[in-house]
This record gives structure tokens, C-alpha cells and sequence, in this order.
């Protein structure tokens, strides 16, 4: 049966998911495609990926775009509404999102009644993965831990110098980099307080798919100021300003740390002397029955010549693919919440592609 798919956004991740749900091996047809720009509005989808016209006009039209039938709906604006997707859950259709929604039980309570009603009232189903939030900080560790008698406690660090990410906006204006360094906390800002959350529930979901038995999940961030100025695209950022943010969300059991992802990111690849060095990229430690470590990067490619913006982008591929690759499961789950831990091991739609 081809699932019909509607995309929502057509952003770095929004892209990559509709260039593949054009690919019909996958199973997928595109039933509708929601945009946010007027520039966009009317404009064929094959011509937003750069490929011929395929008859599906973006709109920016909700109500349109909501009266369409279709099997699932892949989420991925920049900025996210519970209502909104209250909303496509309630019009009967799966959403799948790289945004939010990691864990949806661990949610504030109002919005995870909301969305579970909706879920009622349309039979859908909800699951929001990606790389990380997602994949690194799920479905791999638990996969992992597949090969445990126990485990003690379980890391993830991800080390990444935010240099090459020319999405400027996303660097400085949300994350605050080149910022004053008292402007950096887990409150200072809507988008620094909502990206916490979101590891939040990450450590929520690893701690309970795993019977960690946590009490609580703390989140700390350390703000390391630049040594000299740097440019960064079309930003200065400056000596004295934010160039390095160090996220710890921890969940402990009476005090004692068992599930903790760590971020290390930086702009102007300063190197804080006094951080911890793991090497670039994910690297996941389980300490326990055996303990085990792996490290992950991804790449366009380890043979190939690429461009720096091909290597930022396949991080990108790999945050789409992840939910998109998952839809078929998600179709097929009860309705409510699906995360990660629940669903049957997600893998490649296309893989091969020979078949
Ligand atoms: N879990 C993970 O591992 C992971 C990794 C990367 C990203 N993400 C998340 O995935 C989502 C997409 O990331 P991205 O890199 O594709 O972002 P992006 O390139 O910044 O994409 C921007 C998207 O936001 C839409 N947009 C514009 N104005 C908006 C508004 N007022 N409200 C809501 N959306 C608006 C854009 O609309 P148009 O379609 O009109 O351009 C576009 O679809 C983000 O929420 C991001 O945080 C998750």
C-alpha cells in the first residue's frame, strides 16, 4: 500500500525528508506539502528540491493542508505548536517530527493530555526522533544495551564546532553565541529553554526504557567566552562574547548521576582547556556488564570528495531519514504515543534500493 505523506516545512531537514518521499521507493507518494514563506506558497514541490514539477503545490494554507487525506504528516518547522499538531493528529493523520516530542509522557501534563486526546480522536499516532535528540540518543544506546547484564550509567557526548553551520540565525540569534556570557542559561531565552526540554525528555526516555528509576533531570549549562574575534559567515563574533556552551542534562537516583547527555559545542573552534576532549562527533560510553563505547560521525562521504556543506548537510539527511524512515512503523502502531523505545527497529526504506 503507498502511505501518503504531506510534508511540513521545507527547511534543511524538510527538504531532505521530501527529496526521498519523491523517490517511489520508498512506498511514499506526496499527498501535500505546508510552507511557512510567501515566497513558497504555490509553488510546486519538484521545484523546491530542484527537480521537475511533480503537481503538488506548497501551500501555506493550515486548514487546506489539513483537509487533505493522507496517512502521516513529518513535522519539521523551526518553530512548533502542540495545538497545531493536536490539530493534523485529530484530522486522523500520524505525525512523525525531528522537532519535539521526544517523549511525549514526560511532557508538561496540559500538553501531553491534549495531544493524547487528539490521538483518540483521530486513531493517530505520534513519535518524534531525529540524530540527537534521536537515533544517538535512543535507538542506538538501547540497541547497545541489548548486549548488557547491567548497566550503571549510561553518556552520550556530542562534540561539534558550530563554525561550519551557516545557519547563522540559528547560531547567534537563538543559541546566543557571541553573546554576553550571563545572557546563557537554561532560561535566558524561549529557544535555549525549549532546546533544554527537549534533552530533557531525551534523558526521561533512556532512564525509563531502561528502569533507571530516576527522581529527577537536572540541566546545567557552563558559557566559555572567545580569547579573539572571529568571523563566522556574516557575524563577528567577538573576544570577550559566548564561544563556547557546555549543556549537561543529568538524570540521577537519589543524587547518584546514572543517564547524562553532554553537549560540547563551540564556534571559532576554541578548544576549552578545562572541558573533557572526547573526538568530535557522538561518543556513547554504557558503563556496566560490560561496559562498551562508540564513537559516531557522519559524513557525505568517507570515499568521495565533499564539500564542507555536503559533510554539515549529511546531518541533516540523517535527522530526516531517521523519522521518515519510520513512518511505515508508525502507521501501523496503536494509537498514541510511539517513541523510539517502543517501536520495532526503524531502518532504511530505500536501502539498497536494488530489490
Ligand atoms: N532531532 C534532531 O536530531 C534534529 C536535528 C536537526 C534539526 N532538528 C529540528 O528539526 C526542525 C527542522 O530543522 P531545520 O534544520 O530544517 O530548520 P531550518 O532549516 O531552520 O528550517 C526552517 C523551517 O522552519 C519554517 N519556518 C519559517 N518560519 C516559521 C515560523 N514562523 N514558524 C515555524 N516554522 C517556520 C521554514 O518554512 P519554509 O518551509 O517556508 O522555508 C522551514 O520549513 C527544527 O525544529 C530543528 O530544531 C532536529
Amino acid at each position: 500500500m503507498t502511505l501518503r505523506i504531506i510534508g511540513w516545512g521545507t527547511g534543511a531537514v524538510g527538504r531532505e525528508v521530501l527529496r526521498t518521499v519523491l523517490d517511489p521507493r520508498t512506498g511514499m507518494e506526496l499527498a501535500g506539502l505546508r510552507v511557512y514563506s510567501s515566497d513558497k506558497d504555490g509553488v510546486d514541490a519538484g521545484t523546491l528540491v530542484g527537480v521537475a514539477p511533480v503537481g503538488v503545490a506548497a501551500t501555506t494554507d493550515v486548514e487546506a493542508i489539513l483537509a487533505i487525506p493522507a496517512d502521516c504528516v513529518v513535522y519539521t518547522p523551526r518553530l512548533t505548536d502542540v495545538d497545531e499538531v493536536c490539530a493534523i493528529l485529530a484530522s486522523g493523520k500520524n505525525v512523525v517530527t525531528t522537532a519535539f516530542l521526544f517523549h511525549p509522557e514526560r511532557a508538561a501534563p496540559a500538553d501531553r493530555e491534549k495531544l493524547l486526546a487528539a490521538c483518540r480522536v483521530g486513531g493517530s499516532t505520534l513519535h518524534g526522533c531525529g540524530l540527537n535528540p534521536g537515533n544517538l540518543s535512543g535507538a542506538l544506546p538501547l540497541a547497545l544495551t541489548g548486549m548488557s547484564r547491567t548497566v550503571d550509567k549510561l553518556t552520550l557526548q556530542e562534540r561539534a564546532d558550530w563554525s561550519v553551520y551557516d545557519s547563522t540565525a540559528i547560531t547567534f540569534d537563538n543559541m546566543r553565541f557571541g553573546a554576553p556570557l550571563d545572557e546563557i542559561s537554561v532560561t535566558a531565552n524561549d529557544f535555549l529553554a525549549f532546546n533544554s526540554a527537549i534533552f530533557v525528555e531525551q534523558v526521561w526516555l533512556l532512564a525509563d526504557a531502561l528502569h533507571a528509576g530516576i527522581d529527577e533531570v537536572t540541566a546545567d549549562v557552563e558559557a566559555v567566552a572567545a580569547e579573539r574575534d572571529h568571523e563566522i559567515f556574516d557575524h563577528l563574533l567577538r573576544a570577550g562574547t559566548t564561544a563556547g556552551q557546555r549543556w549537561n542534562w543529568v538524570g540521577r537516583r537519589d543524587g547518584a548521576p546514572l543517564v547524562e547527555i553532554e553537549t560540547l559545542w563551540t564556534v571559532g573552534n576554541e578548544y576549552p582547556a578545562h572541558w573533557p576532549k572526547p573526538r568530535h562527533g557522538w561518543t556513547l560510553t554504557i558503563e556496566g556488564d560490560p561496559s562498551m563505547q562508540a564513537h559516531f560521525v557522519s559524513l557525505a562521504s568517507f570515499t568521495r570528495d565533499a564539500t564542507m556543506a555536503e559533510h554539515v548537510d549529511s546531518a541533516n539527511v540523517a535527522t530526516g531519514m531517521q523519522v521518515l524512515n519510520a513512518v511505515p512503523a508508525v502507521c501501523a502502531a496503536a494509537p498514541g504515543f510511539a517513541t523510539i523505545a517502543d517501536l520495532p527497529p526503524v531502518r532504511s526504506l530505500i536501502g539498497f534500493g536494488n530489490a
